[in-house]
């Protein structure tokens, strides 16, 4: 994408009605009220941290109707294309906010979080302070999840995954599920509609697979 086609995206996105953009150190007047005053229902909020193009956010709103998706990034061109996507097919379901996810608590309440999804994450081999499932990052879903809300992640990356893998350990999150090789292993019996969303493919996900990567997945709870 050329730099200016980034900046016509973006300046575009800000004038959509499923497009936030809060005002940094201003108080954020959805904060508590996600519900009540954008998706005007009680149904549960799942949110996908790093969302990029939010192909996970729309996959997902679309198999889970009674389900409300935030996408969030910090990439407003990328969301450009999910939230295009999400207006054009009427889904009322799904929305995106433009934010660093280390301030996710000033845009969402207490409890105010059903689930969690990490879709191929940065793995910040140099910075594991940085990685989203780093304690620092825990902390704060910890405080905007239920009480026995879940995290998933999808990645192609070892290096993310180990680390992951032994966060859930040492900090002792309780594990739900987790493969190092979510096709291969993905069993026969599983119902229809997990089979489907497990085959939503965002777009780092099809640039690793197509380079070989092998996708690996777990699921967690932290309020243990
Ligand atoms: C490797 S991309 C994955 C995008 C998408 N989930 C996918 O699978 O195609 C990682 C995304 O996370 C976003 N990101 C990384 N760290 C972030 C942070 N601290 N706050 C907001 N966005 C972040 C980046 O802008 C980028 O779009």
């Amino acid at each position: 994408m050329s730099g200016k086609d980034k900046l016509r995206r973006f300046a575009a996105v800000k004038e959509f009605d499923n497009f936030y953009e809060p005002v940094l150190k201003e108080p954020f007047p959805l904060k508590g009220n996600w519900n009540r005053d954008h998706f005007k229902n009680d149904n549960p909020i799942v949110l996908e941290l790093g969302c990029g193009k939010g192909e996970y956010s729309v996959g997902l709103g679309n198999h889970y109707k009674d389900k409300n998706f935030v996408g969030v990034d910090i990439k407003g061109a990328r969301m450009f294309i999910g939230a295009e996507k999400a207006l054009k097919d009427e889904m009322t379901n799904v929305a995106f906010l433009r934010t660093r996810i280390d301030f996710i608590t000033d845009y969402f309440a207490e409890g105010e979080v059903d689930e969690i999804w990490l879709t191929f994450s940065d793995p910040q081999p140099k910075k594991p302070r940085k990685r989203l499932s780093s304690p620092m990052f825990i902390e704060r879903y910890r405080k905007i999840l239920k009480k026995g809300g879940i995290v998933h992640m999808k990645t192609d990356s070892d290096l993310l995954f180990e680390y992951t893998e032994e966060q859930i350990k040492e900090q002792k999150y309780e594990c739900l599920e987790l493969t190092w090789d979510l096709y291969g292993e993905l069993p026969e019996k599983i119902d229809p509609i997990t089979r489907e969303i497990f085959h939503i493919k965002t777009h780092y996900e099809k640039l690793f697979t197509a380079k070989g990567s092998v996708i690996k997945y777990c699921k967690f709870r932290i309020h243990q």
